[in-house]
């Protein structure tokens, strides 16, 4: 198989840091796996492929991505069957828009053996480190960036693509608060919303530090012409159910082209419910909201995977949504793809990855 072509050198650790993490209580995002791989491109070419102990790295103070931000990454998650074996989800999604995000960042694409054949190396390595309890998975994080060190402005001749891997629990632990975001915008069309670069994501912080200081966990960010469409929210897709029909933004090139936005999409689609994706006005879901038919709203991503609003602030009215039952959609589906993903329920849509 393609994905196996590759040689990596592996460097095993002498000692393994599993016994220090407590799995009963997992952060998102600080504990990390024993091993990274790491890849160096240079001369045109993934030249060098390594797993080794996760560690520091020793760059130069004038590498190109600290100054202007020629950086990219994903989110993917792996989960363990009921018989101990490794599934990633819907790995070559992933390793698709890397690369599409590493084109509108005038960066190399990486070949599917390094992407993919190296993180099964990878996990093959640090199973032990794919947790099984209530919610918890293995993030992977694979991320590129610039590494020349020259600080003229100019794609770099050279990059790091490393993977490295977190046992992690629930992204958020409680129904999350949004406001919709009316002043500062996250992306702006035939700008970079739809790659997964750092820039989106640090120019984010300061909106939602505000909102955080007035109450609020994430906001919903709008369009940058008019603040009239719903784009996203924050680290994820958005998604409304009204009158019975699931109701989500359109991806554009402000709007990023999430895995778990369209594996609830496929979901609804096979259950048979309306599913409209286009320009969704604010005005639209308030109105929904103050006439009691927005039945859900919920963000969609790896991280996060499927997470419910209790409220939405729009003009300093705060719209406090339906309580969630069994039956409301969000929890249906959020268990539907859980149980995909780890093997309890048939992997209909051909999802799943064997390690
Ligand atoms: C993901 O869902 O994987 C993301 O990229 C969000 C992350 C920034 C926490």
């Amino acid at each position: 198989m393609a994905t196996d072509t590759i040689q990596f050198e592996i460097q095993k650790t002498t000692q393994s840091r599993i016994a220090e993490v407590d799995f009963s209580n997992l952060v998102f995002g600080r504990s990390f796996s024993d091993h990274m791989l790491v890849s160096f491109y240079e001369d045109g070419q993934w030249g060098s492929n390594k797993i080794v102990p996760y560690g520091n790295l020793s760059l130069s103070p004038a590498i190109a991505s600290l100054h202007y931000g020629q950086t990219i990454f994903e989110g993917m998650k792996a989960y363990k069957n009921s018989d101990g074996e490794v599934l990633l989800f819907r790995p070559f999604d992933n390793w698709k828009r890397f690369n599409l995000s590493a084109k509108r960042m005038c960066m190399p694409e990486v070949p599917e053996e390094v992407f993919i054949g190296g993180l099964r190396e990878l996990l093959r390595l640090d199973s032990a480190w794919v947790p099984t309890g209530e919610g918890q998975s293995l993030y992977i994080r694979p991320y590129m960036f610039a590494a020349d060190e020259y600080i003229g402005v100019k794609p770099s001749d050279t990059y790091y693509f490393i993977i490295f891997t977190c046992p992690v629990g629930n992204y958020y632990s409680k129904p999350v608060k949004v406001r919709v975001e009316t002043e500062y915008i996250r992306a702006a069309e035939g700008g970079v919303g739809a790659a997964k670069c750092g820039g989106n994501y640090g120019g984010s912080l300061y909106p939602a530090k505000l909102a955080q200081l007035d109450g609020y966990d994430q906001l919903i960010w709008t369009d940058a012409k008019e603040h009239r469409f719903v784009e996203e929210s924050g680290t994820m897709n958005v998604m409304f159910m009204i009158d019975g029909k699931l109701v989500t933004p359109a991806v554009s090139s402000s709007i990023l082209d999430g895995v778990t936005r369209k594996s609830i999409i496929a979901v609804a689609e096979y259950w048979k419910i309306p599913v409209e994706q286009r320009k969704v006005t604010v005005d639209e879901v308030i109105t929904a909201a103050k006439q009691g038919r927005l039945e859900a709203a919920f963000g969609a991503g790896t991280a996060a995977v499927v997470s419910p609003f209790s409220h939405i602030a729009h003009e300093g009215v705060d719209y406090e949504l339906p309580e969630l039952t069994p039956e409301s959609f969000p929890v249906r589906v959020k268990e539907f793809l859980n149980d995909l993903r780890t093997g309890k329920t048939e992997d209909i849509f051909g999802w799943t990855l064997k390690v």
